[in-house]
Protein backbone atom coordinates (compact mmCIF):
# COMPACT_ATOMS: atom_id res chain seq x y z
CA UNK A 1 0.00 0.00 0.00
CA UNK A 2 2.07 2.95 -1.41
CA UNK A 3 -0.94 5.35 -1.51
CA UNK A 4 -0.66 7.53 1.64
CA UNK A 5 -3.81 8.47 1.31
CA UNK A 6 -5.02 5.07 1.26
CA UNK A 7 -3.32 4.60 4.33
CA UNK A 8 -4.54 7.58 5.90
CA UNK A 9 -8.46 6.13 4.86
CA UNK A 10 -7.37 2.81 7.03
CA UNK A 11 -5.91 4.86 10.13
CA UNK A 12 -9.06 6.82 10.33
CA UNK A 13 -10.67 3.63 10.80
CA UNK A 14 -12.51 2.66 7.24
CA UNK A 15 -13.02 -1.02 7.55
CA UNK A 16 -11.42 -3.28 5.89
CA UNK A 17 -13.52 -5.02 3.05
CA UNK A 18 -14.55 -8.08 4.83
CA UNK A 19 -15.04 -7.15 8.31
CA UNK A 20 -18.47 -6.99 9.05
CA UNK A 21 -20.16 -3.48 10.64
CA UNK A 22 -18.09 -0.45 11.13
CA UNK A 23 -15.58 -2.51 13.07
CA UNK A 24 -12.14 -1.25 12.63
CA UNK A 25 -9.08 -3.51 11.63
CA UNK A 26 -7.61 -2.69 15.29
CA UNK A 27 -10.79 -3.65 16.96
CA UNK A 28 -11.20 -6.59 14.99
CA UNK A 29 -7.69 -7.83 16.07
CA UNK A 30 -8.72 -6.50 19.99
CA UNK A 31 -11.45 -8.50 19.64
CA UNK A 32 -9.48 -11.78 18.08
CA UNK A 33 -7.32 -11.81 20.55
CA UNK A 34 -9.63 -10.98 23.77
CA UNK A 35 -12.02 -13.62 22.85
CA UNK A 36 -9.14 -16.14 22.38
CA UNK A 37 -7.77 -15.69 25.70
CA UNK A 38 -11.41 -15.92 27.02
CA UNK A 39 -11.71 -19.35 26.16
CA UNK A 40 -7.88 -20.16 26.76
CA UNK A 41 -8.56 -19.02 30.45
CA UNK A 42 -11.92 -21.02 30.75
CA UNK A 43 -10.33 -24.59 29.12
CA UNK A 44 -7.05 -24.00 31.85
CA UNK A 45 -9.67 -22.62 34.69
CA UNK A 46 -11.75 -25.70 35.06
CA UNK A 47 -9.83 -27.88 36.65
CA UNK A 48 -7.36 -28.40 39.42
CA UNK A 49 -3.64 -27.50 39.34
CA UNK A 50 -2.95 -31.29 38.51
CA UNK A 51 -4.88 -31.91 36.05
CA UNK A 52 -3.14 -29.09 34.48
CA UNK A 53 0.50 -30.63 34.44
CA UNK A 54 -0.77 -34.06 33.83
CA UNK A 55 0.04 -35.68 30.54
CA UNK A 56 -3.96 -36.90 29.90
CA UNK A 57 -2.75 -39.12 26.57
CA UNK A 58 0.50 -39.35 25.13
CA UNK A 59 -1.05 -37.96 21.91
CA UNK A 60 -1.49 -34.21 23.48
CA UNK A 61 0.69 -31.82 25.25
CA UNK A 62 0.13 -31.19 29.30
CA UNK A 63 -2.46 -28.18 29.18
CA UNK A 64 0.04 -26.01 31.07
CA UNK A 65 2.61 -26.45 27.97
CA UNK A 66 -0.53 -25.17 25.91
CA UNK A 67 -0.68 -22.04 27.70
CA UNK A 68 2.71 -21.28 27.78
CA UNK A 69 3.52 -21.97 24.01
CA UNK A 70 0.14 -19.69 23.27
CA UNK A 71 2.31 -16.98 25.07
CA UNK A 72 5.37 -17.74 23.41
CA UNK A 73 4.15 -17.67 20.24
CA UNK A 74 2.20 -14.20 20.46
CA UNK A 75 5.62 -12.85 21.98
CA UNK A 76 7.82 -13.89 19.37
CA UNK A 77 5.64 -12.60 16.27
CA UNK A 78 3.55 -9.77 18.33
CA UNK A 79 6.77 -8.00 20.51
CA UNK A 80 9.55 -8.95 18.75
CA UNK A 81 9.01 -9.71 14.93
CA UNK A 82 6.50 -6.60 14.89
CA UNK A 83 7.26 -4.69 17.32
CA UNK A 84 11.37 -5.25 17.67
CA UNK A 85 11.35 -6.00 21.32
CA UNK A 86 13.85 -8.19 22.79
CA UNK A 87 13.02 -11.42 24.60
CA UNK A 88 11.25 -11.35 27.59
CA UNK A 89 12.74 -15.00 28.87
CA UNK A 90 15.14 -16.41 26.12
CA UNK A 91 14.93 -19.71 27.14
CA UNK A 92 11.22 -19.79 26.45
CA UNK A 93 11.80 -20.18 22.92
CA UNK A 94 13.18 -23.66 23.20
CA UNK A 95 11.26 -25.15 25.92
CA UNK A 96 7.94 -24.69 24.16
CA UNK A 97 9.24 -25.33 20.54
CA UNK A 98 6.87 -27.81 19.04
CA UNK A 99 9.28 -28.98 16.89
CA UNK A 100 12.34 -29.60 19.24
CA UNK A 101 9.96 -31.87 21.70
CA UNK A 102 7.56 -33.89 20.64
CA UNK A 103 4.23 -34.09 22.31
CA UNK A 104 4.79 -37.33 24.72
CA UNK A 105 8.34 -35.77 25.75
CA UNK A 106 6.83 -32.58 27.17
CA UNK A 107 5.87 -33.58 30.39
CA UNK A 108 9.55 -34.09 30.91
CA UNK A 109 10.85 -30.82 30.65
CA UNK A 110 11.25 -28.14 32.72
CA UNK A 111 7.59 -26.47 32.26
CA UNK A 112 6.55 -23.18 33.83
CA UNK A 113 4.31 -23.48 36.90
CA UNK A 114 0.52 -23.20 36.53
CA UNK A 115 0.81 -19.85 38.25
CA UNK A 116 4.00 -18.96 35.93
CA UNK A 117 2.71 -19.87 32.64
CA UNK A 118 -0.48 -17.90 33.46
CA UNK A 119 1.63 -14.98 34.73
CA UNK A 120 3.85 -14.81 31.54
CA UNK A 121 1.01 -15.30 28.97
CA UNK A 122 -0.65 -12.22 30.73
CA UNK A 123 2.46 -10.31 30.81
CA UNK A 124 2.67 -10.64 26.77
CA UNK A 125 -0.96 -9.71 26.52
CA UNK A 126 -0.54 -6.77 28.33
CA UNK A 127 2.47 -6.00 26.03
CA UNK A 128 0.64 -6.67 22.90
CA UNK A 129 -1.99 -4.97 23.89
CA UNK A 130 0.01 -1.49 24.09
CA UNK A 131 1.54 -2.77 20.91
CA UNK A 132 -1.63 -2.88 18.99
CA UNK A 133 -3.03 0.76 20.03
CA UNK A 134 0.05 1.93 18.28
CA UNK A 135 1.08 -0.29 15.77
CA UNK A 136 0.80 0.99 11.89
CA UNK A 137 -1.54 -1.89 10.35
CA UNK A 138 -0.31 -1.65 7.20
CA UNK A 139 3.80 -1.45 5.47
CA UNK A 140 5.17 -4.97 5.69
CA UNK A 141 3.46 -8.32 4.71
CA UNK A 142 3.24 -8.91 8.70
CA UNK A 143 1.67 -5.84 9.77
CA UNK A 144 -0.97 -5.20 6.86
CA UNK A 145 -4.50 -5.66 7.75
CA UNK A 146 -3.30 -6.70 11.13
CA UNK A 147 -2.25 -10.05 9.89
CA UNK A 148 0.28 -10.37 12.25
CA UNK A 149 -2.65 -10.15 15.23
CA UNK A 150 -4.91 -12.41 13.47
CA UNK A 151 -2.46 -14.82 12.90
CA UNK A 152 -1.79 -15.32 16.82
CA UNK A 153 -5.66 -15.07 17.69
CA UNK A 154 -5.63 -18.19 15.00
CA UNK A 155 -2.81 -19.85 16.42
CA UNK A 156 -4.22 -19.55 20.24
CA UNK A 157 -7.98 -20.79 19.03
CA UNK A 158 -5.99 -23.56 17.29
CA UNK A 159 -4.86 -24.39 20.49
CA UNK A 160 -8.05 -23.87 22.06
CA UNK A 161 -9.48 -26.70 20.53
CA UNK A 162 -6.22 -29.06 20.81
CA UNK A 163 -6.99 -28.33 24.51
CA UNK A 164 -10.56 -29.35 24.33
CA UNK A 165 -9.49 -32.37 22.53
CA UNK A 166 -7.41 -32.94 26.16
CA UNK A 167 -10.46 -32.45 27.85
CA UNK A 168 -12.52 -35.00 26.18
CA UNK A 169 -9.27 -37.81 26.17
CA UNK A 170 -8.98 -36.85 30.05
CA UNK A 171 -10.87 -39.21 32.61
CA UNK A 172 -12.35 -38.35 35.32
CA UNK A 173 -15.73 -35.85 36.50
CA UNK A 174 -16.69 -34.08 33.40
CA UNK A 175 -15.01 -30.24 33.88
CA UNK A 176 -17.10 -28.06 31.24
CA UNK A 177 -20.66 -27.91 30.49
CA UNK A 178 -22.53 -25.99 27.42
CA UNK A 179 -26.18 -25.87 26.28
CA UNK A 180 -27.10 -28.56 23.52
CA UNK A 181 -27.74 -27.51 19.76
CA UNK A 182 -31.20 -26.73 19.20
CA UNK A 183 -33.17 -30.32 18.46
CA UNK A 184 -34.04 -30.18 14.63
CA UNK A 185 -36.85 -32.50 12.60
CA UNK A 186 -35.11 -35.49 11.46
CA UNK A 187 -33.96 -34.31 7.98
CA UNK A 188 -36.00 -35.51 5.09
CA UNK A 189 -34.23 -33.36 2.54
CA UNK A 190 -32.20 -34.98 -0.97
CA UNK A 191 -29.56 -37.34 0.75
CA UNK A 192 -27.23 -35.51 -2.09
CA UNK A 193 -26.49 -32.68 -4.44
CA UNK A 194 -25.01 -32.31 -7.57
CA UNK A 195 -22.48 -30.33 -7.99
CA UNK A 196 -21.76 -29.18 -11.72
CA UNK A 197 -18.50 -29.66 -13.57
CA UNK A 198 -16.45 -26.61 -14.63
CA UNK A 199 -13.70 -24.41 -13.36
CA UNK A 200 -13.89 -22.53 -9.72
CA UNK A 201 -11.66 -20.09 -7.90
CA UNK A 202 -9.72 -22.44 -5.19
CA UNK A 203 -7.86 -20.54 -2.49
CA UNK A 204 -7.96 -17.02 -1.81
CA UNK A 205 -5.08 -13.71 -2.58
CA UNK A 206 -7.45 -11.36 -0.67
CA UNK A 207 -8.52 -13.09 2.87
CA UNK A 208 -6.72 -10.81 4.81
CA UNK A 209 -6.00 -13.23 7.59
CA UNK A 210 -5.81 -16.21 5.43
CA UNK A 211 -2.51 -18.25 6.04
CA UNK A 212 -0.18 -19.29 3.80
CA UNK A 213 -1.40 -22.81 2.23
CA UNK A 214 -4.54 -21.17 1.59
CA UNK A 215 -2.89 -19.00 -1.03
CA UNK A 216 -3.03 -17.66 -3.52
CA UNK A 217 -6.62 -18.39 -5.52
CA UNK A 218 -6.06 -20.78 -8.66
CA UNK A 219 -8.70 -21.63 -11.07
CA UNK A 220 -9.44 -25.45 -10.69
CA UNK A 221 -11.81 -28.05 -12.82
CA UNK A 222 -13.52 -30.12 -10.99
CA UNK A 223 -15.78 -32.85 -13.21
CA UNK A 224 -19.72 -32.87 -12.09
CA UNK A 225 -20.00 -34.73 -8.86
CA UNK A 226 -22.99 -35.46 -6.33
CA UNK A 227 -21.37 -34.79 -2.66
CA UNK A 228 -23.77 -35.99 0.34
CA UNK A 229 -25.99 -32.93 1.73
CA UNK A 230 -25.15 -33.58 5.63
CA UNK A 231 -22.10 -35.03 7.30
CA UNK A 232 -22.50 -38.94 7.67
CA UNK A 233 -24.83 -39.77 10.86
CA UNK A 234 -23.86 -41.99 13.69
CA UNK A 235 -26.70 -43.81 12.42
CA UNK A 236 -25.20 -44.60 8.87
CA UNK A 237 -22.40 -45.48 10.52
CA UNK A 238 -23.88 -47.94 12.83
CA UNK A 239 -25.48 -49.49 10.13
CA UNK A 240 -21.96 -50.21 8.48
CA UNK A 241 -20.51 -51.70 12.11
CA UNK A 242 -23.86 -53.74 11.91
CA UNK A 243 -23.13 -55.05 8.74
CA UNK A 244 -19.49 -56.34 9.20
CA UNK A 245 -18.02 -53.36 8.50
CA UNK A 246 -15.19 -53.47 10.74
CA UNK A 247 -14.28 -57.51 10.03
CA UNK A 248 -14.66 -57.28 5.90
CA UNK A 249 -11.08 -56.84 4.39
CA UNK A 250 -13.04 -55.74 1.21
CA UNK A 251 -14.21 -52.18 2.54
CA UNK A 252 -10.54 -51.32 3.31
CA UNK A 253 -7.34 -50.01 2.26
CA UNK A 254 -4.29 -52.53 3.07
CA UNK A 255 -2.72 -50.02 5.12
CA UNK A 256 -6.31 -49.63 7.15
CA UNK A 257 -7.04 -52.84 7.52
CA UNK A 258 -3.56 -53.08 9.07
CA UNK A 259 -4.09 -50.39 11.11
CA UNK A 260 -7.55 -51.91 12.54
CA UNK A 261 -6.50 -55.41 12.91
CA UNK A 262 -3.24 -54.35 14.14
CA UNK A 263 -5.01 -51.69 17.21
CA UNK A 264 -7.85 -53.92 17.79
CA UNK A 265 -9.90 -50.80 16.45
CA UNK A 266 -13.64 -51.86 15.61
CA UNK A 267 -16.07 -48.50 16.29
CA UNK A 268 -15.01 -44.97 16.73
CA UNK A 269 -12.97 -44.04 19.49
CA UNK A 270 -14.97 -43.46 22.65
CA UNK A 271 -17.75 -45.72 21.69
CA UNK A 272 -18.15 -48.85 23.65
CA UNK A 273 -21.08 -51.44 23.44
CA UNK A 274 -23.61 -52.02 25.67
CA UNK A 275 -26.05 -54.74 24.58
CA UNK A 276 -27.49 -53.79 21.79
CA UNK A 277 -26.64 -50.05 21.42
CA UNK A 278 -23.72 -48.28 21.16
CA UNK A 279 -22.47 -45.72 24.13
CA UNK A 280 -20.44 -42.91 24.26
CA UNK A 281 -17.99 -41.32 26.02
CA UNK A 282 -18.35 -37.25 25.88
CA UNK A 283 -16.42 -34.92 27.99
CA UNK A 284 -16.77 -37.26 31.23
CA UNK A 285 -20.32 -38.21 30.65
CA UNK A 286 -21.20 -41.82 29.29
CA UNK A 287 -24.46 -41.07 26.88
CA UNK A 288 -26.27 -43.40 24.38
CA UNK A 289 -24.66 -42.31 21.02
CA UNK A 290 -27.09 -39.86 19.43
CA UNK A 291 -28.45 -41.47 16.24
CA UNK A 292 -29.07 -38.67 14.31
CA UNK A 293 -25.98 -36.38 15.12
CA UNK A 294 -23.25 -36.65 12.80
CA UNK A 295 -19.99 -39.42 13.14
CA UNK A 296 -17.27 -38.12 15.25
CA UNK A 297 -13.77 -39.66 16.09
CA UNK A 298 -12.80 -41.58 13.21
CA UNK A 299 -9.82 -41.82 11.83
CA UNK A 300 -9.64 -41.43 7.81
CA UNK A 301 -9.23 -44.90 6.89
CA UNK A 302 -12.40 -45.56 8.61
CA UNK A 303 -14.04 -42.61 6.21
CA UNK A 304 -12.56 -44.34 3.78
CA UNK A 305 -13.45 -48.15 4.49
CA UNK A 306 -17.31 -46.56 5.26
CA UNK A 307 -17.60 -44.50 2.04
CA UNK A 308 -16.21 -47.48 -0.10
CA UNK A 309 -18.83 -49.97 1.80
CA UNK A 310 -21.15 -47.30 0.95
CA UNK A 311 -20.60 -47.61 -2.75
CA UNK A 312 -18.82 -44.40 -2.75
CA UNK A 313 -15.86 -42.29 -1.84
CA UNK A 314 -14.35 -39.27 0.00
CA UNK A 315 -14.75 -36.09 -1.97
CA UNK A 316 -11.22 -34.67 -2.74
CA UNK A 317 -10.66 -31.50 -1.43
CA UNK A 318 -11.29 -29.58 -4.30
CA UNK A 319 -14.25 -30.95 -4.47
CA UNK A 320 -15.33 -30.14 -1.24
CA UNK A 321 -13.94 -26.47 -1.63
CA UNK A 322 -16.52 -26.28 -4.52
CA UNK A 323 -19.32 -27.12 -2.94
CA UNK A 324 -18.82 -24.95 0.00
CA UNK A 325 -18.12 -21.68 -1.74
CA UNK A 326 -19.61 -22.20 -5.41
CA UNK A 327 -22.34 -19.95 -6.36
CA UNK A 328 -23.25 -21.21 -9.48
CA UNK A 329 -25.76 -17.92 -10.15
CA UNK A 330 -22.24 -15.58 -9.55
CA UNK A 331 -20.65 -18.03 -10.86
CA UNK A 332 -17.89 -17.35 -8.02
CA UNK A 333 -16.54 -18.30 -5.19
CA UNK A 334 -17.72 -17.07 -1.79
CA UNK A 335 -16.10 -16.64 1.37
CA UNK A 336 -18.58 -19.45 3.33
CA UNK A 337 -21.61 -21.07 1.73
CA UNK A 338 -23.98 -18.88 2.72
CA UNK A 339 -21.99 -15.93 1.09
CA UNK A 340 -19.29 -13.41 2.24
CA UNK A 341 -21.16 -12.60 5.75
CA UNK A 342 -19.02 -13.86 8.87
CA UNK A 343 -20.17 -16.39 10.64
CA UNK A 344 -23.20 -16.44 12.64
CA UNK A 345 -24.82 -18.42 15.58
CA UNK A 346 -27.28 -19.32 12.70
CA UNK A 347 -24.93 -20.12 10.00
CA UNK A 348 -22.73 -22.91 11.89
CA UNK A 349 -21.81 -25.14 15.52
CA UNK A 350 -18.73 -23.16 16.09
CA UNK A 351 -16.61 -21.94 18.58
CA UNK A 352 -17.40 -24.15 21.64
CA UNK A 353 -20.86 -22.94 21.92
CA UNK A 354 -22.24 -26.65 22.20
CA UNK A 355 -19.73 -29.89 23.12
CA UNK A 356 -21.05 -31.83 20.63
CA UNK A 357 -22.17 -31.54 16.79
CA UNK A 358 -25.40 -30.69 16.00
CA UNK A 359 -27.93 -32.93 14.29
CA UNK A 360 -28.02 -33.56 10.28
CA UNK A 361 -30.18 -30.73 8.89
CA UNK A 362 -29.44 -28.14 10.98
CA UNK A 363 -28.75 -24.97 10.03
CA UNK A 364 -30.75 -24.12 6.98
CA UNK A 365 -29.51 -20.39 7.41
CA UNK A 366 -25.73 -21.45 6.79
CA UNK A 367 -26.81 -23.88 3.41
CA UNK A 368 -24.64 -23.70 0.14
CA UNK A 369 -26.07 -21.79 -2.98
CA UNK A 370 -26.95 -25.85 -4.00
CA UNK A 371 -28.20 -26.82 -0.50
CA UNK A 372 -25.29 -29.09 0.68
CA UNK A 373 -25.72 -28.31 4.61
CA UNK A 374 -22.87 -28.18 7.68
CA UNK A 375 -20.09 -27.45 5.73
CA UNK A 376 -18.73 -25.02 8.02
CA UNK A 377 -19.03 -26.18 12.00
CA UNK A 378 -19.91 -29.53 13.66
CA UNK A 379 -17.02 -31.77 12.45
CA UNK A 380 -13.43 -31.83 10.49
CA UNK A 381 -14.62 -33.59 7.41
CA UNK A 382 -11.75 -35.69 6.27
CA UNK A 383 -11.05 -35.59 2.38
CA UNK A 384 -9.51 -38.01 0.24
CA UNK A 385 -6.51 -35.50 -0.75
CA UNK A 386 -2.77 -35.42 0.65
CA UNK A 387 -2.14 -31.98 2.04
CA UNK A 388 -0.14 -29.97 -0.96
CA UNK A 389 0.70 -26.60 -1.60
CA UNK A 390 -1.25 -24.42 -4.22
CA UNK A 391 0.41 -23.49 -7.30
CA UNK A 392 2.30 -20.70 -6.33
CA UNK A 393 2.32 -21.05 -2.38
CA UNK A 394 5.38 -19.27 -0.66
CA UNK A 395 6.09 -20.02 3.24
CA UNK A 396 4.86 -16.77 5.10
CA UNK A 397 6.04 -15.89 7.78
CA UNK A 398 7.36 -19.17 9.03
CA UNK A 399 7.85 -22.71 7.27
CA UNK A 400 6.87 -24.56 10.10
CA UNK A 401 3.42 -23.65 10.19
CA UNK A 402 2.90 -25.52 6.53
CA UNK A 403 5.25 -26.06 4.52
CA UNK A 404 6.99 -28.60 6.40
CA UNK A 405 3.83 -30.77 6.76
CA UNK A 406 3.57 -30.99 2.41
CA UNK A 407 3.30 -34.64 1.37
CA UNK A 408 1.28 -37.86 1.39
CA UNK A 409 1.69 -38.70 4.87
CA UNK A 410 -0.83 -35.86 5.80
CA UNK A 411 -4.62 -35.87 4.57
CA UNK A 412 -6.80 -32.88 4.34
CA UNK A 413 -9.39 -31.94 6.82
CA UNK A 414 -12.01 -29.43 5.95
CA UNK A 415 -15.26 -26.73 7.25
CA UNK A 416 -14.04 -26.92 11.30
CA UNK A 417 -15.70 -28.55 14.05
CA UNK A 418 -17.94 -27.28 16.67
CA UNK A 419 -14.62 -27.36 19.27
CA UNK A 420 -12.97 -24.46 16.53
CA UNK A 421 -13.37 -20.51 16.28
CA UNK A 422 -15.02 -18.51 13.57
CA UNK A 423 -11.96 -16.43 13.31
CA UNK A 424 -9.57 -20.28 12.34
CA UNK A 425 -12.52 -21.44 10.21
CA UNK A 426 -13.45 -20.14 6.32
CA UNK A 427 -14.14 -22.03 3.15
CA UNK A 428 -10.82 -21.94 2.08
CA UNK A 429 -8.96 -22.84 5.70
CA UNK A 430 -6.85 -25.88 5.34
CA UNK A 431 -6.44 -28.21 8.44
CA UNK A 432 -4.10 -32.02 7.84
CA UNK A 433 -3.55 -34.70 9.95
CA UNK A 434 -2.29 -38.19 9.96
CA UNK A 435 -5.05 -41.05 8.35
CA UNK A 436 -4.40 -42.61 11.82
CA UNK A 437 -5.89 -39.72 14.26
CA UNK A 438 -9.37 -40.38 16.10
CA UNK A 439 -8.71 -38.14 18.80
CA UNK A 440 -9.32 -35.12 16.79
CA UNK A 441 -13.18 -33.77 15.82
CA UNK A 442 -13.42 -35.62 12.95
CA UNK A 443 -16.00 -37.15 10.42
CA UNK A 444 -17.37 -37.08 7.17
CA UNK A 445 -19.44 -36.63 4.16
CA UNK A 446 -19.57 -38.85 1.03
CA UNK A 447 -19.31 -38.12 -2.57
CA UNK A 448 -19.42 -40.19 -5.92
CA UNK A 449 -19.21 -39.04 -9.56
CA UNK A 450 -21.66 -38.34 -11.88
CA UNK A 451 -21.86 -40.99 -14.12
CA UNK A 452 -24.73 -41.13 -16.87
C1 LIG B 1 -3.25 -26.82 11.64
C2 LIG B 1 -4.24 -27.92 13.50
C3 LIG B 1 -2.58 -29.05 12.19
O1 LIG B 1 -2.33 -28.07 15.81
O2 LIG B 1 -0.70 -28.95 14.69
C4 LIG B 1 -0.84 -24.95 16.16
C5 LIG B 1 -2.15 -25.81 14.13
N1 LIG B 1 0.22 -24.93 14.28
N2 LIG B 1 0.40 -24.47 16.38
C6 LIG B 1 -1.62 -28.13 14.81
C7 LIG B 1 -0.96 -25.23 14.85
C8 LIG B 1 1.04 -24.47 15.24
C9 LIG B 1 -1.87 -27.21 13.62
N3 LIG B 1 -2.99 -27.75 12.75
FE1 LIG C 1 1.23 -23.97 18.26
Amino acid sequence: MNDPALDAATESGITAETSSGSETLRERALTALVVARERTTLLTGCVEEPDLTAQHSPLMSPLVWDLAHIGNQEEQWLLRAVAGQEAIRPEMDSLYDAFEHPRAERPKLPLLSPTEARGYAADVRTRVLDVLERAALHGTRLTEAAFAFGMVAQHEQQHGETMLITHQLRTGPPALTAPDPEPVPLFTGPSEVLVPGGPFTMGTSDEPWALDNERPAHRREVAPFFIDTTPVTNAAYQAFIEDGGYTNPRWWTAQGWAHIRGHGIDAPLFWRRDGRQWLRRRFGVTEVVPPDEPVLHVCWYEADAYARWAGRRLPTEAEWEKAARYDPAGDRSMRYPWGDADPGPEHANLGQRHLRPAPAGSYAAGESPLGVRQLIGDVWEWTSSDFLPYPGFRAFPYREYSEVFFGSEHKVLRGGSFAVDAVACRGTFRNWDYPIRRQIFSGFRTARSESV
